[in-house]
C-alpha cells in the first residue's frame, strides 16, 4: 500500500510517498527556517504564507521522485492508495494548507484520507528503519513542543507514562540558545557550540547546571528552572568573564542530556522494555545519540535502541505515512479539520 503524506505543522512543508509503512519512496522538505532566522524567530504569519508557497512544488518534486515514469497527476491517480495528513498539533494556519490539500486531493482523486496526530508520528520514525522497534516499548517523544515518555504495548495501544511539567526539552535549547546569542536553527546551533568547547576539552566535568527533578521517583521532567539558570549565569559571566559561550552551550547541553538519558533508563526499567525509540527533533542532537548508546553498553546491553535515521528526526511527511499505514484510520474529508491543540496523552 501507498500511502501520500503531507506534513505542515509548523515551517517545514513536507511531502512523502511511503510504501507499507517502512520504505520511503520519497521525502522532500522545503523549509522556511532562512526567514525565520532573519526575524529572530517563527512568526506563524510568515510561516503558513510559505507553506502556501511551498505546498504544489513539494508535492509535485515528491511524486515524481518516487514516480519518475509518469506525471504527477498519473502518479497520484494510479499508484498511491490513500493520503495521510497532519491533522495538528501545530500552528493553525500551517495546518490549514496541509489540510486543506490533502482534503481537495482526496475529493478529487476519490482516495481516502488518513488524518494523524504529529507527535505519535515522530515515533514512527523510527519504524523507517531496520529492524523496528518490537513491541511493547518505551518511547522518549523530544521535540520543539513535547518531552514525553509513552509506553506503547502495540500500534493504537499506548499509555503515557511521564513527561517535562513545563517547558519542552527543544523549547529549552531553543529559549537558551536565544540567551546565548546563537542563531536560527536554535537547537542545532547549541549544539555545534557545544560539541566545539566538548572537542576542544574532552575531558571537562560539565556539572554547572541543575538535572531537573533527576533524583524523583518517576517519568517526569521540568526544564523552565534550567533556562532560568542559565539566564542568570549568563548575566554574572557578563561581569566576570568566567566562561565561553561555547563552554555555557556544553553545559546546558549536558544538563539537558543527563535528565533525559537518567529519565529514560528508569522508565526502561520500571517497565522491562527490551526496545526503546528516542524520537523528535531533539533526538537528532548526537551528544544524547552517544550517551544513549553509552547507557546501553554500560547498563542495559539487551535493550535494542532505536533512534530514527537523522533525516526523520526533525519534522518530515515519511513518519507521517508510516504513522497513517500502522494506524489506518480512515475519515471522510468532510469531518478532517485541523486541530492546533490535538492532544496525544
Ligand atoms: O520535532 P521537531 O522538528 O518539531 C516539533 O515537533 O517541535 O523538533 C524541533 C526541536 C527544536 O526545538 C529544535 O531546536 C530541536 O528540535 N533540535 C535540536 C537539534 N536539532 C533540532 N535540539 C538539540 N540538538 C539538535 N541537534
Ligand atoms: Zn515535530
Amino acid at each position: 500500500m501507498r500511502i501520500l503524506a503531507i506534513e505542515t505543522s509548523c515551517d517545514e512543508t513536507s511531502v512523502a510517498v511511503v510504501e507499507n509503512g517502512t520504505t520511503v519512496l520519497s521525502c522532500v522538505t522545503a523549509s522556511s527556517m532562512d526567514l525565520h532566522a532573519q526575524t529572530g524567530g517563527i512568526i506563524p504569519e510568515n510561516a503558513a504564507r510559505k507553506q502556501v508557497e511551498y505546498i504544489i512544488p513539494t508535492l509535485e518534486a515528491a511524486l515524481t521522485k518516487a514516480f519518475p515514469k509518469v506525471n504527477a497527476h498519473e502518479a497520484l491517480a494510479e499508484h498511491i492508495d490513500a493520503i495521510a495528513v497532519t491533522a495538528g498539533p501545530g500552528l493553525i494556519g500551517s495546518l490549514l494548507v496541509g489540510v486543506e490539500t490533502a482534503k481537495t486531493l482526496t475529493a478529487v482523486f476519490n482516495k481516502p484520507l488518513i488524518p494523524v496526530n504529529h507527535i505519535k508520528a515522530h515515533i514512527y520514525g523510527a519504524f523507517l528503519s531496520d529492524p523496528a522497534p518490537q513491541f511493547p516499548f518505551v518511547a522518549l517523544i523530544v521535540s520543539g513542543g513535547h518531552t514525553d515518555f509513552i509506553y506503547m504495548k502495540d500500534h493504537d495501544d499506548y499509555d503515557w507514562i511521564g513527561g517535562t511539567r513545563d517547558d519542552a526539552a527543544g523549547e529549552c535549547f531553543d529559549k537558551c540558545a536565544r540567551i546565548l546569542n546563537l542563531e536560527v536553527p536554535r537547537g542545532s546551533a547549541v549544539a555545534a557550540s557545544a560539541d566545539k568547547f566538548i572537542s576542544e576539552h574532552p575531558d571537562a566535568r560539565l556539572q554547572l547546571f541543575p538535572r531537573p527533578m533527576i533524583h524523583d521517583d518517576n517519568f517526569d521532567m521540568s526544564f523552565s528552572g534550567l533556562k532560568t539558570a542559565v539566564s542568570r549565569l549568563v548575566k554574572e559571566n557578563e561581569k566576570d568573564n568566567l566562561y565561553s559561550n561555547e563552554q555555557l552551550a556544553a553545559e546546558l547541553q549536558e544538563a539537558i542530556v543527563a535528565t533525559l538519558v537518567n529519565k529514560s533508563g528508569k522508565a526502561i526499567n520500571a517497565y522491562s522494555s527490551a526496545s526503546f525509540v528516542c524520537c523528535g527533533g531533539v533526538s537528532a542532537n548526537a551528544r544524547l545519540r552517544n550517551a544513549l548508546l553509552a547507557l546501553q553498553k554500560n547498563e542495559l546491553q539487551n535493550l535494542s535502541i532505536h533512534v530514527p535515521d537523522i533525516r526523520y528526526t526533525t519534522d518530515n511527511a515519511a513518519m507521517i505515512g508510516s504513522c497513517a499505514f500502522f494506524n489506518p484510520h480512515y475519515i471522510s474529508y468532510k469531518d478532517v479539520a485541523p486541530d492546533p491543540e490535538l492532544h496525544f496523552k
